[in-house]
């Protein structure tokens, strides 16, 4: 009879199991080799016991410093992020240039009429205006006009609402009532119930009004009118429009009114009380991350298809009502309401620095910008930007940025040449780069400057003729290849002075917003960028947010796979995101060195590379990929070793953990888990909380003990070392 033994110096799977059922997930180790040998028969007494792996953590080494900067987060306007996001405003199409024929996103109310006037501009920058025809309008049958938002408006009980809006009349003095109302869906033709209690046919599916507020006049030229808009005990609901109504038709000597409008408004309670700022469930969201960064404005939202839908920053800051507005890469008008002062106030809201990426001169649509004399005003134009954020207030646009209510300049140590430059198929980004780097050095010599073409890219495509502080490399993955990347920056050379910001990737598995499976491919890689933090020095998740009301093609999605989202009403954290929460908010100073044994992985087929859609060279062999992810960090202040491991496996997974170069290591620590019971698993506006990470005080650890891994599970143990 043969019996393999593949133990080494810890207890067997056997007592592994009995301690979890008994609850001890976490056992201090034996101090002799435990064997238990078992007869198999249907293996003809072959038994191979699994071996536990071991996990050494050798505290006296600290292999690299973890960067200061991470993690940060990564935006753009992308998948409704900002107008239909993160940004207050809650009417859609606010300034009426969505669509150059039609008043998109607006209804009529009663009898009203309306349409796009040109002629009637409210300034050079919004120069189209919604003319609104009140004569039909009587005591019983108001005319107005409707916006519902993004797929809603958000109302809440005992809130104040700010409205506001530009207007001007013609044989129309007012008054005008602004109201919002609720949408009763199960009532599509309901009557109007006034609040002293009269009821009219034909305002169509409005009932009573859950806040209003009455402008008195209307003057004959361009006004700004502001109300406030206080609701009562109403139910908190996303089916509910902005009206702007009227009761009269005209003046007393001609009937037929006509009004025009321009930047209608509605804002909710924001962020800080912030003005024309951010809605505070999203903001508090990411304020639970305590990011380091904001990579802003993108991405393709900084490039647009073409070069006049660049993000064009001087056109973004200043009044609102100045603010022409963009059509984005993604399909969609911006306003430009949130511009480069908001990004800014995000910034200060979550005590982030803002990671600037200056247009370089290439747009998506293969539009670019001969390097040399043609690209010199976009170099002076990034110069501007970063003194906008930067200067004091005896530069030119330091003194703009003070009189755009922030006299005290931003932190900035960061700027990004570019976004994804190895798409210029002119191959023109070195020279592009060059111009930029030597403008911005000769300026501003402590800055580093990001190049977007990084070792992800073939050598011919990257900066030669420069050495770029960093390089941008972006990494869309399955959660198989991830894992299969999860040890790549380990043997990356650090001998090039330039450094790494992993400035967007995502393990790209479920939609809208990522899956367990997608946390678990994430948590791998994120362990592999933080074991490499002295050459990873920044990471940012892209995208960042979905708006999830409309999933359909040109709805609200233009990008699967999305850290948090959110519709009109309330906003959820994916898997993956608390995944970022995890890493972000538990990790030291010192990356620790480690080794390990006998971790278990499992065959994974790399796909095949394919040039549309017929398969490339030879089909890639079969390789090992690891199943269990770790790395370990250490606090120089408090001893706090922070041991992050992962377990993609659907079996539970003892680890033996080992550690040396300490005296002792409290019996007493900390476990944060997040588990599912399937890989499928996930977060939902209707089930935001189905997958979160659970804290508990752990037992039984020590310098030598195992602990038990749930399956698909992400595990941070604290462990107060001296
Ligand atoms: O994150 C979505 C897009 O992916 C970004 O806009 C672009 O930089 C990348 O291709």
């Amino acid at each position: 009879m043969q019996h393999t033994r593949l133990f080494r110096n810890h207890p067997s799977t056997l007592a592994c199991l009995l301690l979890a059922v008994l609850g001890a997930t976490t056992s201090p180790l034996p101090a002799q080799d435990t064997i238990t040998d078992t007869i198999d028969t249907a293996t003809n007494g072959i038994i191979t016991t699994p071996v536990i792996p071991v996990l050494q953590i050798k505290a006296d080494q600290v292999s690299a410093q973890v960067s200061p900067m991470l993690y940060g987060l990564m935006t753009e306007e992308i998948n409704f992020s900002y107008e239909g996001g993160i940004y207050g405003e809650l009417v859609r199409n606010r300034t009426f240039k969505a669509d150059a024929t039609n008043a998109v996103y607006w209804d009529t109310v009663g009898g009203a009429a309306i349409t796009l006037d040109t002629n009637q501009p409210l300034n050079a920058a919004l120069n189209v205006s919604l003319k609104l025809d009140t004569g039909k309008a009587s005591k019983h049958y108001p005319a107005g006009i409707a916006n519902s938002g993004y797929w809603g408006i958000a109302v809440r009980p005992n809130t104040t609402y700010h409205a506001s809006f530009y207007a001007k009349g013609k044989h129309f003095k007012g008054p005008l009532t602004v109201s919002l109302f609720h949408i009763n869906t199960n009532y599509p033709n309901l009557t109007y119930h006034a609040s002293d209690g009269s009821v009219t046919e034909g305002f169509d599916g409005y009932t009573v009004p859950m806040a209003s507020a009455t402008v008195s006049k209307i003057s004959s030229g361009w006004q700004k009118y502001d109300v406030t808009l206080t609701t009562g005990d109403v139910p908190v609901s996303k089916d509910n429009q902005l009206v702007i109504s009227t009761t009269k038709r005209g003046t007393f000597f001609n009937h037929h009114g006509e009004v025009w409008f321009q930047q209608v408004s509605l804002f909710p309670p924001t962020y800080n009380n912030r003005a024309n700022g951010n809605r505070p469930d999203i903001m508090q969201l990411l304020a639970d991350m305590h990011p380091k960064f904001l990579r802003m404005p993108g991405g393709n939202y900084l490039e647009g298809d073409y070069i006049n839908e660049r993000f064009d920053w001087k056109k973004t800051i200043g009044d609102v009502s100045q603010r022409p507005g963009h059509r984005s890469p993604w399909n969609y008008w911006s306003t430009d309401g949130f511009g480069l002062m908001e990004y800014l106030g995000w910034c200060d809201d979550l005590h982030m620095e803002p990671l600037l990426a200056v247009y370089a001169g290439y747009s998506l649509k293969q539009q670019r910008v001969a390097p040399g004399d043609d690209l010199k005003p976009y170099v002076q134009d990034a110069l501007d930007e970063i003194e906008y954020i930067t200067g004091d207030t005896n530069t030119t646009w330091g003194a703009r940025r003070a009189q755009d209510g922030h006299a005290a300049p931003f932190a900035l140590h960061y700027v990004e040449a570019g976004n994804e430059d190895w798409f210029d198929r002119s191959n023109t980004y070195d020279a592009r780069f060059s111009q930029f780097y030597d403008a911005i050095k000769a300026k501003y010599p402590d800055l580093k400057v990001i190049s977007t073409v990084g070792n992800d890219h073939p050598e011919s495509m990257r900066v030669h003729s420069r050495t770029p502080d960093l390089t941008d490399e972006h990494y869309y993955k399955t959660q198989e290849q991830m894992e299969a990347q999860s040890h790549m920056y380990d043997t990356r050379s650090r001998t090039n002075l330039t450094k790494v910001f992993v400035g967007e990737w995502a393990t790209r598995v479920g939609r809208p917003t990522p899956n367990m499976a997608g946390a678990l491919g994430d948590a791998a890689w994120m362990c592999c960028l933080e074991r490499n933090s002295d050459l990873v020095l920044l990471e940012s998740y892209a995208p960042l947010f979905v708006n999830v009301s409309d999933l359909a093609r040109g709805g609200s999605m233009q990008w699967p796979s999305d850290l948090i989202g959110y519709d009109a009403l309330t906003s959820y954290g994916s898997p993956s995101y608390y995944a970022q929460v995890m890493f972000s908010t538990h990790h030291g100073d010192n990356v620790l060195a480690t080794d390990s044994q006998d971790l278990p992985t499992h065959p994974w087929q790399p796909p095949q590379r394919t040039r549309n859609g017929v398969p490339q060279g030879e089909r890639p062999a079969p390789q090992p990929v690891p199943s269990v992810f770790y790395d370990a960090t250490r606090d120089s202040q408090s001893g706090t070793i922070y041991l992050k491991m992962v377990n993609r496996q659907d079996t539970p997974q003892p680890i033996h953990v080992q550690i040396s170069g300490v005296s002792a290591v409290e019996a007493q620590g900390t476990a944060i888990v997040l588990k599912a019971d399937s890989p499928d698993d996930t977060n939902s506006i209707q089930e935001p909380t189905n997958i979160v990470p659970d804290t508990e005080t752990v037992d039984g650890l020590g310098t030598d003990f195992t602990r038990e891994l749930p399956p698909y599970s992400i595990t941070i143990l604290e462990l107060k070392a001296k």
